[in-house]
C-alpha cells in the first residue's frame, strides 16, 4: 500500500489483513511494540474534527511516533492546489511547496479536506487530496476528503465484524433529514467498504438525493464480486424490514450543489420522516445501530435508539484507534 486514499482498488485480501490486524491492536493496546518508533507524521486539517484528530494523534504516540497538526488558513498558510495559476488572491503557499517541504520532516501526511459543496464535477474528482498525492513521496492517508472516509468505514466494518461475526449481513444506510446539506464521503465509503466485505447493502433515500453514479456502478461490481448485493429505496419505512444493521447519515444532493437553500428547501419535506425512531427499529431484525457522530440527537435520530443496548456508535469512534494503527503499520513497512 503506497497511500490510503480509498479503499477502492484495495484488495479483499487487503482490506481482512487490517482488519484483523486492529483487532489485535485493540486486544494488545499497551504492548511496548513500536513499530513506527522515532517516525513523524503531519495532520492537515482543512476542516473540524473531534475523532479523527484525537484518535490519529493518540494512535500515532502508541506506535512510538510523533504528529504535528497543521491548520491551513489558521496555524499554517493557506494553500492553493491548483496548477499554473496566478497566486495573487488569497492563497499564501502552493501545496507543491507545502507537501515538498513538509516531507523533509515527516514520513506520512494525513490530510482532512471536506468538499465545500459548491462546485459537483469538480469536488467529485477530490482535486486537494489528490494535489497531496501528486506531490508527495511519502504515504498520503485520507483523512476524509470530499469524497471519501475510508478510515472510518474500515473502522465501521471492523466494529459490525466484532458485534455481529464474519458472516454476510444486511445492512441499511439510510439518509436522514438535516438542517443543512453535508458531504457524502461517509456514505460514499461505508458503502463501498459494506460491498467489499460481501454484505447485502440497501441504500435509502429520498429521491434526488442519490449518490454519485460511478461510485454506485464500483459499489454495485464490489458486491456481485464478493457475493454481496446492493438494492435502493425510497421509502424510509419499508428499508428497515430485516435489516441487521441500520447505519444512518445526512447528505446533500448533487442536484443543489453550489445551491444551499435550493438543498434546504428541498430536504425540508423529510423533516421528522427520515429520522431513526423506535417504530422503525422495531421492523429490524433487532439491527443494531450506528452512525459516524457527531450526530444531532433527535434530528438524525431518537434519543431512545442512540441510547439502546442495540446503539455501537461508542464502538464505531473507538475502532478509529485501532484501525488507524493497522492502516500506519501497513503503510510503514
Ligand atoms: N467521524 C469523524 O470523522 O469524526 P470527526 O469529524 O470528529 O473526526
Amino acid at each position: 500500500m503506497d497511500n490510503f486514499l480509498t479503499t477502492n482498488g484495495l484488495d479483499k485480501g487487503t482490506l481482512e489483513n487490517l482488519i484483523e490486524s486492529a483487532i489485535n491492536f485493540k486486544n494488545s493496546r499497551w504492548s511496548i511494540e513500536r513499530p513506527i518508533g522515532g517516525r513523524s507524521v503531519a495532520l492537515v486539517f482543512f476542516n473540524p474534527s473531534l475523532r479523527t484528530r484525537a484518535s490519529m494523534q493518540i494512535g500515532i504516540h502508541e506506535l512510538g511516533g510523533n504528529s504535528v497538526v497543521l491548520e491551513p488558513g489558521s496555524t499554517s498558510w493557506t494553500l492553493e492546489h491548483r496548477e499554473s495559476v496566478v497566486m495573487d488572491g488569497d492563497k499564501t503557499e502552493h501545496i507543491k511547496e507545502f507537501v515538498q517541504v513538509l516531507e523533509r520532516y515527516v514520513s506520512a501526511i494525513g490530510v482532512r479536506t471536506f468538499a465545500a459543496l459548491k462546485n459537483w464535477e469538480e469536488e467529485r474528482m477530490d482535486p486537494i487530496l489528490n494535489a497531496f498525492a501528486k506531490y508527495a513521496s511519502v504515504p498520503v492517508i485520507n483523512l476524509e476528503s470530499a469524497m471519501h472516509h475510508p478510515l472510518q468505514a474500515m473502522a465501521d466494518i471492523m466494529t459490525i465484524r466484532e458485534n455481529l461475526g464474519k458472516s454476510k449481513k444486511k445492512v441499511l444506510l439510510t439518509w436522514a433529514w438535516h438542517p443543512k446539506p453535508l458531504p457524502m464521503a461517509v456514505p460514499n465509503s461505508f458503502a463501498l467498504a459494506a460491498a467489499q466485505f460481501g454484505h447485502d447493502v440497501r441504500i435509502a433515500h429520498p429521491r434526488g438525493f442519490e449518490l454519485d453514479e460511478e461510485l454506485l456502478n464500483e459499489i454495485e461490481l464490489q458486491a456481485e464480486m464478493n457475493g454481496g448485493s446492493v438494492e435502493y429505496s425510497n421509502n424510509i419505512n419499508e428499508s428497515f424490514d430485516g435489516a441487521d444493521v441500520v447505519y444512518a447519515k445526512s447528505w446533500g444532493s448533487k442536484h443543489f450543489y453550489g445551491d444551499r437553500n435550493g438543498d434546504i428547501r428541498e430536504r425540508s419535506a423529510y423533516r421528522d420522516k427520515w429520522i431513526v425512531d423506535e417504530p422503525k427499529m422495531a421492523k429490524t431484525k433487532n439491527a443494531v445501530f450506528m452512525h459516524c457522530l457527531p450526530v444531532r440527537r433527535n434530528v438524525i435520530v431518537t434519543d431512545a435508539v442512540i441510547d439502546s443496548p442495540n446503539s455501537i456508535v461508542l464502538d464505531q469512534a473507538e475502532n478509529r484507534l485501532h484501525i488507524q494503527k493497522a492502516i500506519l503499520t501497513e503503510l510503514f513497512k
